[in-house]
């Protein structure tokens, strides 16, 4: 063999040529295929839950404002559930929608089904959960016409119930996505073991649960482990935590931490605590909560922030109230 060169008789240094560059299409295939995986939503979600009856009661023109507000940012994915508003807000956003030009495929429409809460829609005995298969047709079924559309791109169980079957949910989800009705089927605020023991007949695609600054268990309690190794989606709901809602000494440490970070990062509190979920390795999509425009804004400006991994653990270490060891 001559010097300078390798094995396979290449140069030297297109032999090293060509391990970069097996390399780098090897990465950038990993990342297109983490990019396939997780573009199938925007990286921040608009979470309806406080737009109608259960919050600001917005009218039809508010709503459709709103709306184009938040593609505006490139939000294009909106968070519902059959439940808000006391089963009145999916119909009040689809009457706003369909006044709109926006095209069907530009948005991507996400609920839930399963809750049955007792309110003046539902003549119920007290509040329970139903997961049968005719419950999750006849509930997605009605969310198709609330929302006025003819699929839904992503249907999730509201909340595990102690008496769901997985026999029953795949019957269900696989004569919606036969229909077209679905095209993706998901969970929220299942464990591990909940996931598995759905997956075992379909798989899970998402699992939508209560993650921030102030409830973050999913870090070690396998939860986002499993959506790395499963490809699933993790999504956050209340990614503020309890930070405006409450005053704890825990909620002291982080807003102290996170005002010494803001110049760093030319960022708001608001936007560090998503840029803190931004940054975990499973790329969860916070699901905002916010009305307020300026705060979706600045939310969605959250995504190009990348938090430093020493001030990622200096931020834990606030809300924890300690050190990793
Ligand atoms: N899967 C589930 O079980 C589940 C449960 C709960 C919620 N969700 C979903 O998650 C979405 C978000 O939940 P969330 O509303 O609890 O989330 P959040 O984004 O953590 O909280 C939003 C609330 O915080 C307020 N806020 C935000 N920034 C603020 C600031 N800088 N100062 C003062 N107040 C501030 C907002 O008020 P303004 O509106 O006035 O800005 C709003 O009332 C819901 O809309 C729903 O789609 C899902």
């Amino acid at each position: 063999m001559v010097y300078g060169q390798s094995k396979n008789n290449y140069p030297k240094q297109l032999y090293n040529f060509k391990c970069v560059l097996s390399i780098f299409i090897h990465e950038s295939q990993i990342n297109h295929y983490k990019l396939q995986k997780k573009l199938k939503y925007s990286r921040i979600i608009a979470g309806t839950m406080t737009w109608g009856e259960w919050g600001k009661k917005f009218s039809k023109n508010e709503t459709i404002d709103l709306i184009h507000y938040c593609l505006e940012q490139d939000i294009t994915s909106f968070d519902h559930a059959d439940i808000y508003g006391g089963y009145t807000t999916e119909a009040d956003f689809g009457n706003a929608l369909s006044e709109t030009n926006i095209p069907r495929d530009h948005i991507q429409l996400i609920t839930k089904c399963g809750i049955q809460y007792l309110c003046e829609n539902r003549n119920l005995k007290i509040n329970h959960y139903n997961y049968s298969k005719d419950h999750i047709i006849w509930s997605a079924e009605n969310s198709l016409k609330h929302l006025k559309t003819d699929y839904l791109d992503l249907l999730l169980l509201h909340r595990p119930s102690p008496l769901m079957h997985p026999d029953d949910i795949s019957e269900a989800i696989s004569q919606l996505k036969q229909q077209g009705k679905i095209k993706h089927f998901g969970v929220s605020n299942f464990t591990p073991s909940q996931v598995e023991l759905i997956s075992k007949e379909h798989e899970v695609s998402a699992n939508q649960i209560e993650f921030s600054l102030t409830h973050h268990d999913a870090l070690y309690d396998g939860t986002l482990d499993q959506m790395i190794k499963k490809n699933m989606i993790p999504m956050a709901w209340s990614p503020t935590g309890s930070i405006y809602k409450e005053n704890t000494e825990q909620i002291q440490r982080i807003k102290k931490q996170l005002s010494e970070l803001t110049e760093t990062y030319g960022a708001t509190q608001d936007q560090l605590l998503l840029a803190w979920i931004l940054k975990h390795p499973s790329q969860i999509h916070p699901v905002i909560g916010t009305t307020t425009k300026e705060r979706i804004k600045a939310a969605a400006k959250s995504i190009h922030l990348d938090l430093d991994f020493e001030d990622w653990f200096l931020i834990l270490a606030a809300s924890q109230g300690h050190k990793v060891p």
